[in-house]
């Protein structure tokens, strides 16, 4: 079966009250279309097709080559921006996807599950639901006597009966592709002015198609992102998903709810992170190291071993059994090879530091090669090759009275 995906990304998420078009902020230190991307990719090798409009330009260029796209030039309603993909997408697969990109928490097991479910329904399609008593203003869906779903109410637009339901539209969906691009021809336009994709649940029942529901168990899920309060809560559930799985494979996290790890970090077991923390992006912790309290680790590596306190590292490589900190900051470039120990204050950038150097205190090092065991005193600013085995001394303040005396 070939699976094409469309993400939803034309609206303009009034509520963020943000330049910054709401897909683009991040979640776990990702932009939020990050993980719909990812979730479309596990579907299948077709590119997905990001619908946009408010924002066009900048979320186009964040996406880049991972996918197609739709204009949508004006918001008028989720069928209409599903319509917008029809000429790329119409007789291209079996079935089509459709998610939001403000729900970035929706896992990729589900929609796998979903469309498992859609392949062997021979109705219309298969819709995600959740059971929950807060509404987040979502649509309510509608069962019949025999229990299949028939439509889905809009909150705005619902009886006090149907708002006392507690199934929710997710507003995720799997539908047979040559049912979808004519059906959405014959929806409606809804008394608020736009055309609603939920109103293709009356269509199929009106064609005698089955709807199916995948009831979701962890309604986290499918949180949508609407406001910054939404996106604080989006990301303690993002935290926690994360730093639950690390956990569970033999990491330490002394308090998860202050320790921020991005998507793609790895990190080795019987690590132990301390609170305060960020690894993000690329970053890698080897086995057993320790790192933090109050460390910041972005696209480098880290050995196994390693004690990181109080620092920085922004694109540094670090080998194994390593000491830094407190307070260091390793920039972009910047290679420390096994046993060095950097202590309070040093800030290293684009530089070597060969085995077993130490630089105790107070330095800076820019572009400087430096051998083995070399070590370097406070107060230096070493910016060329230093010989294995060198001492450097630091600038040591002179006394007053001294001073005094050489004016
Ligand atoms: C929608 C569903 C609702 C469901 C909820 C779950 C409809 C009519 N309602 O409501 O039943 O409970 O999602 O989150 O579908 N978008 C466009 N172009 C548009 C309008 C929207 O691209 O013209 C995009 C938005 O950027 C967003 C997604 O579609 O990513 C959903 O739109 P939104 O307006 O947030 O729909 P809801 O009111 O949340
Ligand atoms: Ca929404």
């Amino acid at each position: 079966m070939v699976v094409s995906t469309i993400i939803l990304a034309a609206g303009q998420g009034k509520r963020m009250r943000s330049n910054l078009p709401k897909v683009l902020h991040c979640l776990a230190g990702l932009p939020f279309i990050e993980y719909s991307l990812r979730a479309a990719a596990s579907l299948g090798d077709t590119l997905p097709v990001v619908v946009v409009g408010h924002g066009a330009e900048a979320v186009r260029a964040a996406v880049g080559g991972r996918a197609r796209f739709a204009q949508q030039v004006r918001q008028l309603g989720t069928a209409h921006a599903v319509m917008t993909a029809e000429t790329l997408l119409s007789g291209q697969s079996d079935l089509v996807v459709v998610i939001s990109a403000d729900m970035p928490l929706v896992t990729p097991e589900t929609l796998r599950r979903m469309v498992e479910i859609q392949s062997i329904n021979p109705g219309a399609f298969t819709m995600l639901t959740i059971l929950s008593p807060d509404s987040h203003g979502f649509g309510r869906v509608l069962r019949g006597p025999d229990g299949s779903v028939r439509a889905v109410i809009e909150e705005a637009h619902a009886t006090p009966d149907q708002l006392a339901i507690l199934e929710l539209n997710a507003g995720v969906y799997c539908f047979s592709s040559t049912w979808l691009w004519p059906a959405l021809h014959h929806i409606k336009l809804s008394p608020k002015g736009e055309y609603y994709l939920t109103d293709t649940v009356e269509l199929a029942v009106k064609d005698g198609l089955r709807v199916e529901a995948l009831q979701l168990s962890d309604p986290s899920e499918a949180i949508g992102i609407n406001t910054r309060v939404h996106l604080a809560e989006a990301e303690a559930l993002m935290r926690k998903r994360i730093n639950q799985a690390w956990m569970l494979a033999g990491v330490t996290i002394i308090d998860p709810d202050a320790t921020y790890i991005g998507p793609d970090v790895k990190i080795g077991q019987d690590a132990v992170i301390f609170p305060g923390t960020h690894l993000r992006g690329t970053a890698t912790i080897g086995l057993g190291s320790q790192v933090g309290p109050n460390a910041m680790v972005v696209d480098s590596q880290v050995g196994r071993a390693c004690k990181i306190t109080s620092a920085v590292l922004e694109g540094a490589v670090v080998e194994d059994d390593v000491e830094i900190g407190p307070f260091c900051h390793l920039s972009p470039g910047t290679h420390l090879a096994t046993n060095v120990h950097l202590g309070n204050f040093v800030e290293v950038r684009d530089s070597y530091l060969s085995p077993g150097v130490k630089v105790e205190h107070f330095a800076f090092l820019n572009s400087a090669t430096v051998g083995e065991n070399a070590t370097i005193g406070a107060g230096a600013v070493v910016k060329n090759k230093v010989p294995s085995g060198a001492v450097i001394v630091g600038m040591p303040v002179r006394p007053v009275s001294s001073l005094k005396g050489s004016d």
